[in-house]
């Protein structure tokens, strides 16, 4: 619940500072670091713990955001996609944006 807070308190200061992108990026990251991400995909998003987990940074914003919620949602189910479905289940589609819209930005 802190940490609900915390991220909210995010948004109101990114927002106020007038930029909705900047506040995109601010909280995909820190969503990313906060979801447990990093222990597979790495904190890069590209240096992931075996090179069977994918790269997620650079790729196109909407086609990792639809995977995430494909995954969480049931709606793929292939390869070793099970494994990262906990990891989802407390994610809204803005959440997953957020994070999706920040990997994009990585190269
Ligand atoms: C326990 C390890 C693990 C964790 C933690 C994990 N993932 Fe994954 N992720 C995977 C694996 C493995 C795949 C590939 C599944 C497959 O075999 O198709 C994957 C696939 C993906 C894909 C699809 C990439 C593509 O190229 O199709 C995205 C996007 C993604 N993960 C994002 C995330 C996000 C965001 C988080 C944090 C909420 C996360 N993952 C946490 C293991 C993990």
């Amino acid at each position: 619940m802190k940490l609900v807070k915390s991220l909210v308190c995010m948004s109101v200061i990114g927002f106020s500072a007038g930029s909705i992108a900047t506040t995109y990026a601010a909280d995909g990251s820190a969503l990313y670091a906060s979801k447990g991400c990093p222990a597979c995909h790495g904190a890069d998003a590209k240096t992931p713990l075996t090179p069977a987990y994918p790269r997620l940074a650079g790729q196109s914003a909407g086609y990792l955001a639809l995977q995430v919620m494909d995954i969480r949602d049931g709606k793929r189910t292939n390869g070793q996609s099970a494994m990262m479905k906990p990891m989802t289940t407390g994610l809204s589609d803005e959440d997953i944006k957020a994070i999706a819209d920040w990997l994009s930005t990585l190269n």
